[in-house]
């Protein structure tokens, strides 16, 4: 298998052994979209082919460092949130990405050390780094699930090896919705899984847009559509908000990721806004 840093592209890997069982092929020439994203948070588990997409679309869009970082601090607020201030003690993180900084475990466990966390996500590489993301704290429990997020029966039989699905669950969908087309039925996806969880659960979504940049990001996704895969569309703030239908979105409602509740800063001002939005919902 190509290491992750390598700069051979032209080969398809073998199988290997991990954490979470046999890895399937990991096609190295394809950008990827959790391999891009470990490169734009200064990662080293991408590949030469991510890391030159990764650049072109940097080029035209500076900020995309800026909205890789503030996804991952959302992500840090919210469930230090919701571990620490809602009572949540169980998380799955779907489309977790490849292990970085501030994992969701990690965040959830240092308020919780009891926190149980199940990651999914459906690419092979992320399957092979896996073992990262499983060593928790001993109260609590972690594991990680290879599938895809579109098949939600599997996602939700996998993940109630750990997780109590008859108790409050906060379920994470940070930069993956963007990745299921209309044609797969986006919504319903989502609320597949949020009708299977019970009260008092939580949606955290985050969600690429265009209402900050417009035509610049717009060009970067069809830029990473022309040779990335898996694809990209881009929903306004109020297609963001139609995912959390029937929950009580909390404070302060759907906004830019850097602007929900943010940590103070030094002169007062708000961060700027970077284009992806989210928001976090309570299940009544
Ligand atoms: C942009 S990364 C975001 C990673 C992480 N959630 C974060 O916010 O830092 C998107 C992740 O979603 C995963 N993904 C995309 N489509 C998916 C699907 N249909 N099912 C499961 N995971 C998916 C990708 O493999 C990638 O790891």
């Amino acid at each position: 298998m190509n290491r992750p840093g390598d700069d051979d592209t032209s080969a398809r890997s073998g199988p290997a052994s991990s954490a979470a069982g046999p890895i399937p092929d990991v096609d190295t020439t394809v950008p990827h979209t959790g391999r891009v994203w470990n490169y734009w948070l200064g990662g080293r588990d991408n590949f030469a082919a991510d890391r030159e997409l990764g650049d072109r679309i940097r080029e035209f869009l500076p900020t995309v460092v800026e909205l890789a970082r503030a996804d991952r601090d959302f992500l840090g607020r919210a469930v230090t949130y919701l571990a620490r201030e809602a009572g949540v003690r169980q998380f799955l993180d779907v489309g977790s990405g490849l292990p970085t900084a501030d994992n969701t475990h990690e965040v959830a466990q240092a308020a919780v050390p009891e926190a149980r966390i199940v990651y999914v996500d459906n690419d092979p590489l992320i399957h092979a780094h896996a073992r990262s993301l499983l060593a928790g704290t001993p109260q609590g429990a972690t594991d990680y699930i290879h599938a895809d997020l579109r098949d939600t029966e599997a996602v939700l039989q996998a993940a109630a090896r750990t997780l109590e699905l008859d108790r409050p669950i906060a379920l994470t969908l940070l930069g993956v919705v963007e990745h299921i087309p209309d044609s797969d039925g986006p919504y319903e996806v989502v609320g597949r899984l949020v009708d299977a969880l019970p009260s008092g659960s939580y949606l955290v979504l985050a969600h690429d847009t265009s209402v900050v940049h417009g035509e610049i990001s717009q060009e970067a996704v069809r830029r990473w559509n022309e040779s990335a895969t898996p694809g990209i569309t881009l929903r306004s703030p109020e297609e963001i908000g139609r995912f959390f239908a029937g929950l009580e979105v909390l404070e302060p409602g759907v906004v830019s990721t850097s602007r929900w509740r943010p940590r103070p800063t030094d002169d007062g001002a708000p961060p700027p806004e970077v284009d992806a939005f989210c928001a976090v919902g309570r299940k009544p």
